[in-house]
């Protein structure tokens, strides 16, 4: 049996909506071409559909656009398409993988005119590459600057009219200057259960899976509007349904799988659950800074930003407050607790009066 080093090992839950191997690779046949086929999203997708058919029907290239929100809702996929329905190449990096503003450079001096360079993680690139970024959105134009003094000399060369799609899921993170030169910015939001329902019934028809409507609802409602969560746990439901069923993901097979898996029916795991508890036995269910709550619990303050709290603050389970977080009645009734201040605590208060 696979062992985890740690019960919570965040690289390991059913629900993280990071990228895990599994997920895909850039040929992954469940992620969709075309606008059209793309599920949900449908102000982004209406909006860009738009610039698009413009940028097309002046042989322009598009400009650049910049995607945000939580991780595992579709970012790179989008860029896929973009460049698809632009017919172009798509050629895909990381803040973190552009090291030195020579790696920019080589980049940029690649590509073919139109085409789309997609950064994920746009908010995570260096003060020097991001520098070398600014005339190429801008004029189209590399400026290099060699050596020093005496010597220095500086280059202006011009590039191929490109597209860059950047995305991250922190757009408060990114400078003001590069925010400023993207023309389009599209916010992604989470995923209704009705969508991430089509969503699974899509993905499983292309995986040749057979999945019964209520057992795709099931999932959907336990993925927290991600996704990459929904088709990750898609796969795992048909290794019990196949197993421990006739094979068919149904009501009752995807319940029981993603019970065994600890993800309950509104989608929260053990770390879910555990944040939330943690906040109540120890700080009355907030307001708690982040730092503090990270600090308790072992986890990275930004690993709460973007991946715990969208979902808990969506489903209203946790607010934010100028003093810190704080745990909504909602969540302690999900936790079988009494929240504070109802009827049912001030009976038990009184009762211990006499
Ligand atoms: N797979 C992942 N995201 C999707 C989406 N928005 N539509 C269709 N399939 C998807």
């Amino acid at each position: 049996m696979l062992e985890y080093e740690n019960e919570y090992d965040f690289e390991n839950r059913m629900v993280t909506p990071e990228y895990v191997p599994e997920d895909s690779d850039t040929e992954n046949p469940l992620r969709p071409k075309s606008l059209t086929e793309y599920i949900g999203q449908e102000k982004v997708k209406e909006n860009l559909s738009v610039f698009i058919e413009a940028a097309k029907q002046r042989k322009e290239s598009l400009d650049h656009v910049l995607l945000y929100g939580p991780p595992g809702l579709g970012k790179t996929t989008l860029a896929g398409i973009i460049a698809n329905e632009l017919h172009v190449n798509l050629r895909i990096t990381s803040g973190p993988a552009i090291e030195k503003p020579g790696d920019l450079a080589a980049l940029l001096t690649n590509l073919n005119p139109g085409d789309v360079l997609f950064i994920d993680e746009v908010h995570r690139l260096s003060r020097s590459v991001e520098e070398i970024l600014y005339p190429a959105m801008e004029d189209f134009a590399l400026d290099i600057i060699t050596g020093k003094g005496q010597m220095a000399a500086s280059y202006h060369l011009p590039l191929p009219p490109f597209t860059l799609v950047g995305a991250t899921t922190r757009a408060g993170q990114l400078s003001a200057p590069l925010r400023d030169r993207f023309g389009v910015v599209l916010r992604l939001e989470l995923y209704t259960p009705e969508e991430l329902s089509s969503i699974v019934t899509r993905s499983a028809r292309i995986l040749g899976i057979s999945i019964e409507p209520q057992g795709a609802l099931e999932i959907a409602s336990r993925s927290r509007g991600t996704p990459r969560i929904a088709n990750r746990m898609l796969r795992r439901v048909r290794d019990f349904a196949q197993v421990v069923h006739n094979g068919v993901i149904t009501l009752e097979s995807a319940r029981l799988a993603l019970d065994r898996m600890e993800v309950d029916e509104i989608g929260l795991d053990a770390n879910d659950r555990r944040m939330l508890s943690t906040m109540i036995q120890f700080y009355n269910g907030g307001p708690v800074g982040l730092e503090t709550l990270a600090a308790a619990i072992g986890e990275e303050a930004v690993t709460l930003e973007d991946v715990y709290e969208p979902y808990l603050m969506q489903i209203g389970f946790l607010s934010r407050t100028p003093r810190g977080r704080c745990v909504t009645p909602a969540a302690y009734l999900h936790l079988g607790l009494t929240p504070p201040g109802s009827r049912e605590e001030k009976a038990v208060e009184q009762q211990s009066l006499f």
